[in-house]
């Protein structure tokens, strides 16, 4: 008896790995429309990043969004990880070189500027949140986690439910929603999936923005699907690696629970 419900709670515990990205659901809220669901590479249990998508959402994020939001978790040599866009190193180095980086003080006391190097994190286009807001009117949010920050409630029993079907994708879905929600063509700042309907943030993306070299169609709901997801794997760059660890420890349980099927039958098979 002990034993089986050892396996029972080490199965809960399992479970509950998975479904430990469902557990922002429950946050947020907010009165904006609820986002469609929509399919992504990486949902499920065997989940992955598409990583020319990553490629394209990082191009996304560089040329459009990176003008005013931040990504300070973000440092360039992330980009070559594995599980992630894998630019190629070199590829990171000329990136970086491509950013002037502020360091210091030097022997003088003097802050100085100097190329950007793979270790360095992404530079933000404002010396502080002060300045940003004085210039956007708002201050846009750190984008790193958003992700996982932003969710929406589906309330009860679906958040239950989303345990169950492995529902994780709240946060991408919302950030989806919200980059195609300007649906009003004489107000820039409406937004259906914003809580309040007006958002600070005038719409940033239109078609043929960003130049895709590998043939992939230049729209706004095509950059949005791209930038969301790199914005996922920005949030948890080791989605990858947790799925299949959970696929492992579940795999493991299985094994065990039938090695301990046989052992009971074996020890008491003598006993009358
Ligand atoms: C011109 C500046 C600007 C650009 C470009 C821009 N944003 Fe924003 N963004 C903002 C500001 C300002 C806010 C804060 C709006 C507010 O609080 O009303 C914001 C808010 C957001 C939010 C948070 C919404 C919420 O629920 O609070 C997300 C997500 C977001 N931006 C994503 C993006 C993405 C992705 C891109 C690139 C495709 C992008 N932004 C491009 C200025 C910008």
């Amino acid at each position: 008896m002990i034993r089986f419900t050892t396996l029972g709670l080490a199965a809960a515990l399992a479970l509950g790995h998975f479904a430990t990205g469902a557990s922002a659901a429950e946050e947020g809220g907010g009165h904006g429309a609820a986002p469609t669901r929509q399919s992504w590479s990486f949902a499920g249990p065997f989940g992955k990043f598409d990583q020319a998508q990553l490629q394209r959402g990082f191009q996304v994020f560089r040329e459009v969004c990176s003008n005013c939001h931040s990504a300070r978790n973000l440092t360039f040599r992330n980009l070559a990880e594995e599980g992630g866009p894998r630019f190629s190193e070199a590829q990171v180095k000329t990136l970086a070189a491509e950013y002037k980086i502020q360091d210091g003080p030097d022997d003088q006391g003097k802050m100085f500027e100097r190329a950007g190097r793979p270790a360095d994190r992404f530079p933000w286009n404002y010396p502080n949140a002060e300045a940003a807001k004085a210039t956007l009117g708002a201050l846009p949010p750190d984008l790193s986690v958003m992700a996982k920050a932003r969710s929406y409630s589906r309330g009860f029993p679906m958040f239950l439910l989303d345990a169950v079907i492995q529902y994780q994708e709240h946060g991408v879905d919302y950030i989806y929603a919200l980059l195609n929600g300007y649906s009003n063509p004489k107000d820039v700042n409406h937004n259906d999936y914003f809580p309040g309907g007006k958002i600070g943030m005038a719409k940033p993306l239109s078609d043929g923005q960003v130049e895709y070299t590998d043939g992939t169609p230049k729209t706004v709901p095509q950059y949005a699907r791209d930038v969301a997801s790199f914005l996922m794997w920005m949030a948890e760059p080791k989605l990858e690696e947790r799925k299949q660890t959970g696929f492992k420890v579940m795999v493991f349980l299985i094994i065990f629970a039938g090695l301990l099927y046989f052992t009971k039958k074996k020890v008491w098979a003598d006993a009358h």
